[in-house]
């Protein structure tokens, strides 16, 4: 059972402050979680409390949520078995009573949530993608590389936030890590063959001005090319455009244009002819329900649209999204919903209603690998943790090999399956 609970303040990717926990049970186990943040956050996200104390990090220090745990929290846990996972998430989301877990901080309760789960995991002498997704846990996700950042991961003038590449026609994860991080060295001299700037964004990408965003697609399948893979076959693209970000008034300002989500989609529809694009997530705004269903109808045959900022893992706006047809996929990203046990039913409702899961970390990260488990537990086949470089991104690619290790010949790659299939 839980015999401590302790959090402090440390700090993230971006040089911002962030929770970290320690579970200590009373079997001798200590284990540690850190909680991801943030940047182009959806207005409907768990609540994530910062100070607001300018005197300290411009008023992001996190030392009212590490209280919150160290002072309020600690006390409600222990002596609590660390596997009742769910009845620990409540107890929590009971102690907090709101909505958006703004009393106690969505990422306060998350640090514990995660915290304890892999103390459980310690305690029963589990790797963590075992003990939470049992015997079956055995699909190894496609990375999706996000090998060019634009939006509000970097300072360049390209609207689409993140260009991934998906290396699906690998027949490992330790294969397609590799084909893909040859193709994102390929790209870095791509760029500088044209002179332009091979400074990294938020997620490890390149991050160059380009004259549109499709110029960042036509870079990306010459690097695929100039690696040695084939665009389409081995290797395929994916999009986060982030569309929240510039919406405003009912309209998209794109590419220097005031935009409709019918032109949008048209755009879009344009684009996955000309490249082979299997998954676009958040191509229109969070409040824009009408161009989401009108997004699926047209392109949702095609190919996988994905949404973050729309359903902020939340399970009553995935309901919303499955009455309406909005989407056919979610993006799950732990601290958005602010607990593990909401996670796994975010996944669960969406997987149940036939929706793919694509597990996703945040721009601010740490050398946390907790999503990289969760990937495999939930057999989702898909994870998005940026580049394959900053080791904050790096981290959970190569837990990721080290999983795969450990799974020997149980171990599957998901590959092309994981997607709709890319027609050309
Ligand atoms: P964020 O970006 O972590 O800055 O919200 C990631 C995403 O939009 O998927
Ligand atoms: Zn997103």
């Amino acid at each position: 059972s839980i015999e401590n609970i302790a959090a402090r303040e440390i700090l993230d990717s971006r040089g911002n402050p962030t929770v970290e926990v320690e579970v200590l049970l009373d079997d001798g186990v200590l284990s540690r979680a850190a909680v991801p943040s943030g940047a182009s956050t959806g207005a409907f996200e768990a609540l994530e409390l910062r100070d607001g104390d300018d005197t300290r990090y411009g008023g992001k220090g996190v030392q009212n949520a590490v209280d919150n745990i160290n002072e309020r929290v600690v006390d409600e846990l222990v002596g609590i078995d660390a596997s009742e996972q769910r009845l620990i998430d409540q107890v929590l989301l009971d102690l907090d009573g709101t909505a958006d877990k703004g009393v106690l901080g969505a990422n306060a309760i998350l640090g514990v949530s995660l915290a304890v789960a892999k103390a459980a995991a310690a305690s029963a002498g589990l790797p963590l993608f075992r003990y939470l997704g049992g015997p079956n846990a055995h699909l190894l996700p496609v990375p999706m590389l996000n090998i060019l950042n634009g939006g509000a991961h970097a300072d360049s003038n390209v609207d689409i936030q993140e260009f991934m590449i998906a290396p699906v026609g690998a027949p490992t994860f330790r294969e397609a890590l590799r084909w893909g991080t040859e193709t994102y060295h390929a790209l870095k001299s791509v760029l500088k063959e044209r002179g332009l700037g091979t400074g990294l964004g938020d997620e490890g990408g390149f991050a160059p001005n380009l004259d549109t965003n499709a110029a960042a697609l036509d870079f990306i399948t010459e690097a695929i090319q100039k690696a040695g893979y084939t665009p389409g076959r081995d290797i395929v693209l994916a999009l986060d455009v982030a569309a929240t970000e510039f919406y405003s008034d009912g309209s998209y300002q794109f590419e220097g244009e005031k935009k409709s989500a019918a032109d949008m989609v048209a755009y879009y529809g344009e684009l996955i002819s000309t490249y082979p694009i299997v998954s676009i997530e958040d191509p229109l705004a969070e409040d824009d329900w009408a161009g989401w269903e009108a997004m699926t109808d047209e392109l949702g045959g095609r190919i996988q649209i994905v949404g973050d900022d729309l359903f902020v893992t939340n399970p009553k706006r995935i309901r919303k999204g499955i009455d309406t047809n909005a989407a056919n996929a979610l993006l799950v990203k732990v601290n958005q919903i602010g607990s593990l046990t909401e996670t796994l039913d975010a996944v669960e409702l969406a997987h149940r209603n036939g929706m793919r899961c694509m597990m996703s970390h945040r721009s601010g990260e740490t050398e946390d690998t907790t999503i990289a488990d969760l990937a495999v537990a939930v057999g989702c086949g898909q994870i998005k943790t940026g580049a394959p470089a900053r080791s904050e991104r790096v981290a959970k690619y190569n837990q990721l090999l080290r999983i795969e290790e450990e799974l020997e010949d149980a171990a599957r790659y998901a590959g092309a399956a994981a997607f709709p299939k890319y027609k050309g």
